[in-house]
């Protein structure tokens, strides 16, 4: 079983991105062989400021080693260093229908956000389709809002192989459904281009800021409310012991959830649950070279594993003449 998943290195990693594909990631090391790699040449569609973007790469591949990826355990490396993912990238879009690229919601939503539609950013379901493809994975843990881009790599991949036979393994995407869309503190979907985050390695300050920031309604303290409907209930389940949640949640039943108290108790709650991870990530930061020395290694054992599948792909096309 081939597990993989990419991240974007775009900035401060958050609690949407931790329940979305890094923690699922983490929690199958050991399910099979894990690809795990950050997506440089997918988040140059948006950041062309080359500073930014080696320390934004270094800085993603520090916070989910401290979030518990361990390297040894699985591949881990930076996705430029594997070209041959962009070589398939092209022939896999000499088969692609442009209307199935154009149907891409992610596209259109970032469009629609004032993003420029370079050609890069409406080819990046097809970059995204080399990378599952070029490692035969079978499994995929990503967020919701990623499901879409999986039918696109697997309707490309059956179309492959029913023109040139069969070379792709068809990949399932794994959406956890119970924490699919983590909410953002106004209660649309968590996203960094959305400003709506809660970053996991904020300092406490800021932390604070971000919880006590989440949007609720005005009913008073005393009348019962939904637990279901109100973000900070949805946010704070994922953070919450079984028991305490259960408290809490009849507390919005009966009456009595006061969410001023509830924000505090969550500031505290998060900055418990990542404080072995923000250890961990300081002592990392102390000596990126190590970093860097690790994701190299991981380049090395990624491309021997992509040069055989770009390799028959080349012989199927009939590249190698
Ligand atoms: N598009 C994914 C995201 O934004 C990141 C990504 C790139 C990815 N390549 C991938 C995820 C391959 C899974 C597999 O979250």
């Amino acid at each position: 079983m081939k597990i993989l998943s990419g991240i974007q290195p775009s900035g401060q990693l958050h609690i949407g991105n931790y329940f979305g594909m890094m923690l699922p990631m983490i929690r199958n090391m050991d399910r099979g062989e894990l690809y795990a790699f950050i997506v440089n040449l997918h988040a140059l569609t948006t950041v062309h400021d080359p500073e930014r973007l080696r320390r934004d790469t270094i800085n993603a591949a520090m916070d989910f080693m401290a979030l518990g990826l361990a390297p040894e355990r699985c591949i881990f490396w930076v996705q430029s260093d594997v070209p041959e993912v962009t070589e398939l990238t092209w022939i896999l879009s000499t088969l692609t229908p442009m209307g199935l690229l154009e149907r891409c919601h992610s596209y259109k939503d970032k469009v629609a956000k004032g993003i420029a539609p370079s050609h890069g950013l409406f080819a990046y379901p097809m970059l995204m389709a080399a990378d599952i493809l070029i490692y035969q994975a079978d499994l995929v843990p990503v967020g919701k809002d990623q499901k879409q881009h999986l039918e696109v790599t697997r309707d490309i991949a059956i179309k492959f192989n029913n023109t040139f036979g069969e070379t792709f393994v068809l990949p399932e995407p794994m959406i956890d459904e119970d924490v699919a869309t983590v909410p953002g503190i106004d209660g649309q979907k968590m996203s960094k281009s959305y400003g709506n985050t809660i970053n996991i390695f904020e300092d406490e300050k800021s932390l604070k800021k971000s919880v006590m920031a989440i949007k609720t309604d005005s009913t008073p303290v005393e009348e019962p409310k939904d637990p279901d409907k109100c973000h900070l209930f949805n946010i704070f389940k994922l953070f919450a012991p079984a028991d305490r949640l259960a408290e809490v949640k009849s507390l919005y039943i009966n009456g009595g959830a006061a969410y001023g108290r509830i924000k505090l108790e969550l500031v505290d709650m998060l900055w418990e649950f990542f404080r072995d991870a923000r250890d961990k990530r300081a002592k990392l930061a102390q000596d990126p070279d190590q970093v860097k020395e690790i994701l190299a290694q991981g380049a090395v054992k990624a491309r021997t594993k992509a040069a055989i599948t770009l390799d028959l792909v080349r012989q199927r096309v009939g590249l190698r003449y």
